[in-house]
C-alpha cells in the first residue's frame, strides 16, 4: 500500500517540478510557485487516499489551493495527513540556483504537526548524532558533543545555516569555534536532509520556516536522522495561531515524535533545479524531460531513487521577432 501511494505521490511532485522548472532563472518566484501548486492540485484528486492538507500553501483565507484543511485525494484510500510544499525554494528557482525541490509528506491522519507559517529554531543531524544532542544546549556545547561523538575535530565538522542577518550572532559563534560553515541562500528542508546523505554536512542549525521543519522531520524519520524544533511566535496572533493548531505551549521543545507522531510516514521529493542529492529537471530534445526523485518510507526505512523520462505536450510558444538590421 505504501509503495503504491508513494508512487502516486511522486508522479505529482514530478509534474510540479516539470512545470516550475520552466521558470528557472526568470526572476519570477510567484509564477514558479503557482505553476508547481497548480500542477499538484490538478493531480491530487486522482491519488488513492482520503487526505487532509495540514501543511500547505497557507490558511484557507490566504491560499486558493492546497490550503490547510483542504481535502485531497479520491477519498477511496486511507485517511492521511498531507504536508506539501509544491516548490521548496521559490527564490532558488527564480534565481536559477541549486537545490529547489517539490515535496510531499504523508502520514496516517492525526500524526503530522499542524505547524503555522512562522519561524522555528532547528537543529538537524544525521543517524550518528541522533539522540545525542539538544536544541537547548548552547551552540558551543552542541559542537563539542558532535565532535566527540563523530570522532572529528572541530575544524573537520561542517555546519550548515541559512545566510540571514538574524543568524549573525550564531554565525560569529560558529566561526569562533573553528568549524567549517556552509551558508545556504535558501532551502532548509534540503539543508536538514543533507545531514543524512553522506554529504560533508554534519549539522544544520538556525531558524527557518516551521512548515519546512515538519517536512524535514518526515524525511529525517525515514533517513534515521533527527530534527528538534522550537516555534518562534512573534506576535499575539502567531501565539493564538499556534494554540488553534493544537499547541498548548507554543514554546515547547518539539522532538521528532511531536512533529511526526507515527512510525509510517512517506516522504517524496523531485528535484527542480540541480542538487547533490537530486538532480534538477533536464529538458531533452524531442519534447521530453528527465526528472530525479526520491521516495522514502519510514516504516521499512526504504529509500528509492527514481529517474523518469517524460514525454511532454508540445507547447506553442511565440519567439520574439528578430531585430531588423
Ligand atoms: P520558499 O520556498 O517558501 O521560498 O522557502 C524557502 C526557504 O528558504 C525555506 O527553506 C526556509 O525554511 C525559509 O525559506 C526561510 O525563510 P527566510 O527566507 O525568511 O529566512
Amino acid at each position: 500500500m505504501e509503495s503504491q501511494l508513494a508512487l502516486e505521490l511522486v508522479r505529482i511532485t514530478e509534474e510540479a517540478a516539470l512545470e516550475s522548472a520552466r521558470w528557472t532563472g526568470r526572476g519570477d518566484k510567484h509564477s514558479a510557485d503557482e505553476a508547481a501548486t497548480a500542477a499538484i492540485r490538478h493531480h491530487f484528486d486522482s491519488v488513492s487516499m482520503d487526505g487532509v492538507v495540514v501543511i500547505g500553501e497557507g490558511e484557507m483565507d490566504e491560499a486558493p489551493m492546497l490550503y490547510i484543511g483542504e481535502r485531497v485525494g479520491n477519498r477511496k484510500g486511507p485517511k492521511m495527513d498531507i504536508a506539501v510544499d509544491p516548490l521548496e525554494g521559490t527564490e532558488t528557482v527564480a534565481n536559477g540556483l541549486n537545490n529547489a525541490l517539490s515535496v510531499i509528506a504523508a502520514a496516517p491522519q492525526g500524526s503530522l504537526l499542524h505547524a503555522p507559517d512562522i519561524y522555528m529554531h532547528k537543529l538537524a543531524m544525521g543517524p550518528a548524532l541522533a539522540g545525542k544532542l539538544s536544541l537547548d544546549d548552547p551552540i558551543e556545547l552542541t559542537l563539542s558533543k558532535a565532535s566527540k561523538h563523530l570522532g572529528k575535530s572541530l575544524s573537520e565538522l561542517t555546519v550548515s545555516i541559512l545566510d540571514r542577518e538574524r543568524h549573525s550572532e550564531m554565525i560569529a559563534a560558529l566561526r569562533k569555534s573553528g568549524v567549517r560553515i556552509k551558508l545556504l541562500s535558501h532551502g532548509d528542508v534540503m539543508g536538514s536532509i543533507e545531514t543524512c546523505t553522506n554529504s560533508e554536512v554534519d549539522l544544520y542549525v538556525g531558524s527557518g520556516g516551521a512548515p519546512e521543519g515538519v517536512l524535514a522531520a518526515a524525511a529525517l524519520k525515514c533517513l534515521g536522522g533527527e530534527i528538534q524544533g522550537r516555534l518562534i511566535p512573534e506576535t499575539t496572533t502567531d501565539f493564538s495561531r499556534c494554540q488553534r493548531m493544537g499547541l498548548t505551549d507554543p514554546h515547547q521543545l518539539l522532538r521528532m515524535h511531536d512533529m511526526v507522531g507515527h512510525e509510517g510516514v512517506l516522504f517524496v521529493a523531485t528535484g527542480v533545479t540541480p542538487g547533490d542529492f537530486l538532480r534538477g529537471v533536464k529538458y531533452l530534445p524531442g519534447h521530453r524531460a528527465e526528472t530525479h526523485s526520491v521516495m522514502m518510507y519510514s516504516g521499512t526505512r526504504t529509500i528509492r531513487y527514481i529517474r523518469s523520462v517524460h514525454y511532454l505536450e508540445e507547447l506553442s510558444e511565440t519567439l520574439p521577432a528578430a531585430a531588423s538590421s
